[in-house]
């Protein structure tokens, strides 16, 4: 089959041979939107990650071994969402410069809170994440985009859960 030529010399991005029936301008857009997940997603694994390492206090052994399931399931959770671009003919991010830019959670605090600031901080990023990925659910939908909305259904149902627990860890 002859190679067909990009269709716009508009755009950085190219993507030769993208027709799964979804337009450029919502693939851009859902693009977009996933990397922001994306970026989310990367900067809280690595604050959690790093929590696990400077944790302190009567707390350690539960909350050591806690962010240590949650950073396991941040870290392999950042892959589908980044080959998912890749299936929408778009760059994954994959830079600190890149991941700083996109990311609406801050990096973690260069000297290590306290215990159950630690627990405020991550209960924030997972509501902070699932508002991300809220915001581009009605534009995958309206596109036809089955296999992001799948994606982020399963992302936002572990962020509000994961925020349910890291809340009720903060009630007295
Ligand atoms: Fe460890």
């Amino acid at each position: 089959m002859a190679k067909s030529k990009a269709a716009s010399g508009k755009s950085k991005v190219h993507s030769p041979g993208v027709n799964i029936g979804i337009s450029e301008k919502d693939r851009s857009a859902i693009a977009a939107g996933l990397s922001r997940v994306l970026a989310d997603t990367y900067t809280l694994y690595l604050t959690t990650h790093n929590f696990h390492w400077n944790v302190t206090g009567p707390m350690f052994n539960t909350l050591h071994a806690m962010f240590m399931a949650q950073y396991t399931e941040l870290w392999n959770a950042v892959d589908p969402v980044a080959e998912r671009i890749r299936s929408l003919g778009h760059p994954a991010p994959g830079s600190y410069a890149q991941f700083g830019a996109l990311a609406s959670i801050p990096d973690a605090p260069t000297v290590p809170p306290k215990a159950m600031e630690m627990v405020r901080i991550l209960k924030e990023g997972h509501e902070a994440v699932a508002r991300t990925a809220r915001g581009i659910f009605s534009v995958a939908e309206q596109a036809g985009d089955e296999p992001t909305a799948d994606l982020l259904t399963q992302r936002l149902a572990v962020h509000e859960q994961t925020a349910w627990m890291l809340r009720a860890l903060l009630e007295e």
